[in-house]
């Protein structure tokens, strides 16, 4: 009979995980904390506690071998040192968008301005929940197309009370909003129909990855709407390779400055456009 004491739990789990994944004791630890709920000096002074009914453990254990990522396993991911909600509805944020968000930062100096912000892809929330809680007199609308993800956006907008300063709009790009928008941000589907992707994004949305045939298609029609709008400031972030499409389509355009910026490991991922 398996022994159902805490070290024992992890050294088994451990087992299952080992040639499927990187980092198997690890995220043994990590499974084992998320499952009990507790923390990790719990896990440390507690190794020879019994416990029980651990089906749904080795349910997790099971879904994190065949190399679904952990964090929709758990429905937790941190994000610019907040923890948000995640499940497989929408992207789980990545590190380099925490750029984005300092682009933001950077454009507008004083925290207190009253402001529209219009996000385009919200996903899970997390841009949109950042700026919020960075400018305090900032109204944000935020929009996708995919209703999965309003349902996730919407959970962390109310676990970070802010449902009076987000608004959620189901629709297309900026089809939704016949407002004014003072600043646009938005991290789009970038990768190019086709391309060949880690196994691990088989489980992400479809549609929160793929841009179109070239992977830049999204981006240019939100160049289009900014341009057609005069909206003052637009952040976006954008694949490593896409850095001269962008310029050479903004070429003959009216624009006061186009900066892109580079992410932690020197590609190309993102611009801030000012009209
Ligand atoms: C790369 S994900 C970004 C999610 C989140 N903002 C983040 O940074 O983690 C792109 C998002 O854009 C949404 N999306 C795709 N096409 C769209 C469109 N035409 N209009 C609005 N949203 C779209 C997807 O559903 C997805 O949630």
């Amino acid at each position: 009979m398996k022994s159902n004491i805490v070290k024992d739990i992890l050294a088994d789990i451990t087992k299952i995980l080992n040639p499927h994944i990187p980092r198997a004791p690890r995220e043994a630890q990590l499974l084992l904390m998320n499952f009990l709920k507790v923390d990790e000096l719990w896990l440390l002074t507690n190794q020879n506690i019994e416990i029980q009914n651990t089906q749904e453990l080795y349910k997790m254990t099971e879904r994190r071998s065949k190399n679904e990522p952990l964090e929709y396993i758990t429905n937790s991911v941190s994000f610019y040192s907040e923890e948000f909600y995640i499940a497989n509805g929408a992207l789980i944020p990545r590190p380099e968008t925490e750029i984005l968000i300092d682009e933001v930062i950077k454009n507008i100096p004083k925290k207190n301005t009253k402001l529209t912000i219009a996000e385009v892809g919200v996903g899970s929330g997390i841009i949109s929940i950042m700026l919020a809680l960075k400018f305090p007199n900032a109204k944000i609308i935020a929009v996708d197309i995919s209703q999965d993800a309003i349902e996730i956006a919407k959970i962390n907008i109310k676990k970070f009370g802010l449902q009076e300063r987000i608004e959620l709009r189901l629709g297309s790009l900026l089809e939704p909003i016949d407002e004014s928008i003072d600043y646009l941000v938005s991290n789009p589907p970038y990768i190019e129909y086709g391309a060949k992707l880690e196994s691990n994004l088989d489980y992400e949305p479809q549609n929160a990855l793929f841009g179109g045939e070239i992977g830049d298609e999204i981006i240019k029609e939100l160049l289009d709407e900014v341009l057609n709008r005069k909206i003052k400031f637009f952040s976006c972030e954008i694949g490593y390779d896409q850095k001269d499409r962008i310029a050479l389509y903004l070429k003959d355009t009216k624009i006061k400055s186009l900066k892109f910026y580079k992410d932690l490991a020197n590609f190309d991922r993102g611009f801030t456009l000012r009209l």
